[in-house]
């Protein structure tokens, strides 16, 4: 019998959940953290290395596949899993999102959304048929809604049709993906920072039905305060029972505040992308490690750190391949970052278990508050 999808919720804190999401691919435990392979790798990372850090699921980008090496391509070699090398859980973004923040000449209709490509101008065309055609091409493990997002701020009429827009695309998606045991098709929730419009839309996707509900159109600008604002209710108004995604999220901080407010799984660019300009972020923040106080320093980035540019390498030498341009410095600070990121979603799954969040949220703020050593 084929396994289907399924979410155990194994303990709650507060408003905060901890549990599994079986795939026939294998588990994702939640709150979890998934890094971006946005164009079938995530960037300077073996798929084994990334695995090494606790990754369950990885994301994946129809807007990036399909322009290169498309979708087509992809199928006839097997899939996406079998391309790169990643066997477990895949969560593929549905291409809207990308198409507004990156395609040149767009046109949004009801169809969907015309587009000349940013790699070399060429014309694509995507929409609900297509995106859930092209995630199935994939192998998509979790299929993402086609929907719309204005970056904010922007009028309440603005947000109020696009939210509108993405709900009939989000029928018609449902309706593209079909029966597909195994694979789940999550809803994606739009209506910006406007309480109304955000129960408005869950109130659609909930009466379409999916196997998970997205809080999308969050960190598009509206700023930290705004935006816990929106996941002060935004959780609630989606079935405690399906897995909870916010969108794009975060930097630490945010993923602990999203989790303290019932959110179940998040993806962010930010590990993986400030690795490889010289970011590292550590349980006392954030390190710049092109700055020149570290040129002489022989200590670890962070001393309690079990990741390979801890344990074998000094602040020193990080410094200098930075300032080299050698590639291990991406290497080196992109596996850091996402180590950290996989040890606070498993600090904050343990914190949750054993009822004791809010004193790990405490000595999160605490230490970070100290500064780097
Ligand atoms: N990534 C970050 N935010 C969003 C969103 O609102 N929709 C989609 N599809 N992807 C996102
Ligand atoms: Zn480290």
């Amino acid at each position: 019998m084929t396994q289907t999808f399924s979410l155990t919720m194994e303990a709650t804190d507060g408003k905060a959940r901890t549990g599994i999401i079986r795939t026939p691919r294998g588990e994702i435990r939640t709150p979890a953290f998934m890094p971006v392979g946005t164009a079938g790798t995530v960037k300077a990372m073996l798929p084994e290395s990334v695995r090494a850090t606790g990754a369950d699921i990885l994301l994946g980008n129809t807007y990036h596949l399909m322009l290169r090496p498309t979708a087509e391509r992809i199928a006839r070699l097997g899939g996406l899993h079998k391309f790169m090398n990643w066997d477990r859980p895949i969560l593929t973004d549905s291409g809207g999102f990308q198409v507004m923040s990156l395609a040149a000449l767009r046109k949004l209709t009801e169809e969907g959304v015309r587009f000349s490509s940013h790699i070399d101008g060429s014309k694509h065309m995507l929409s609900p048929e297509r995106s859930m055609e092209i995630q199935r091409l994939l192998g998509s493990d979790i299929v993402m809604c086609f929907d719309e997002c204005p970056a904010l701020p922007a009028s309440i009429e603005t947000v109020a049709d696009s939210m509108r827009l993405s709900m009939r695309w989000a029928e018609r998606s449902k309706a593209a993906f079909g029966d597909r045991p195994g694979h789940a098709l999550f809803g994606i929730q739009q209506g910006g920072v406007t309480q109304d419009l955000r129960a408005e839309s869950a109130e659609a996707l909930r009466a379409i039905g999916f196997d998970g509900y997205a809080v999308g159109g969050l960190a598009v600008g509206e700023g930290q305060e705004a935006m816990f604002g929106v996941l002060d209710y935004a959780p609630d108004m989606l079935p405690a029972d399906k897995p909870r995604y916010l969108m794009g999220v975060g930097k630490p901080d945010d993923i602990v505040g999203a989790v303290e407010r019932g959110i179940d799984m998040m993806d962010c660019v930010l590990p993986s992308r400030s690795g490889r300009t010289g970011q590292a972020w550590t349980r006392r923040g954030q390190v710049n490690i092109k700055n020149a106080r570290h040129m002489d320093d022989p200590r670890p980035l962070d001393e309690h750190c079990t990741c390979p540019a801890c344990r074998s390498y000094s602040r020193a030498y990080l410094h200098h391949v930075f300032r080299a341009g050698e590639m291990i410095s991406g290497m080196l600070l992109t596996w850091h970052n996402l180590h950290y990121y996989q040890e606070l979603m498993q600090g904050l799954r343990d914190a949750i278990a054993g009822a004791r969040l809010r004193d790990f949220v405490r000595d999160f703020h605490a230490l970070r508050a100290e500064g780097d050593i």
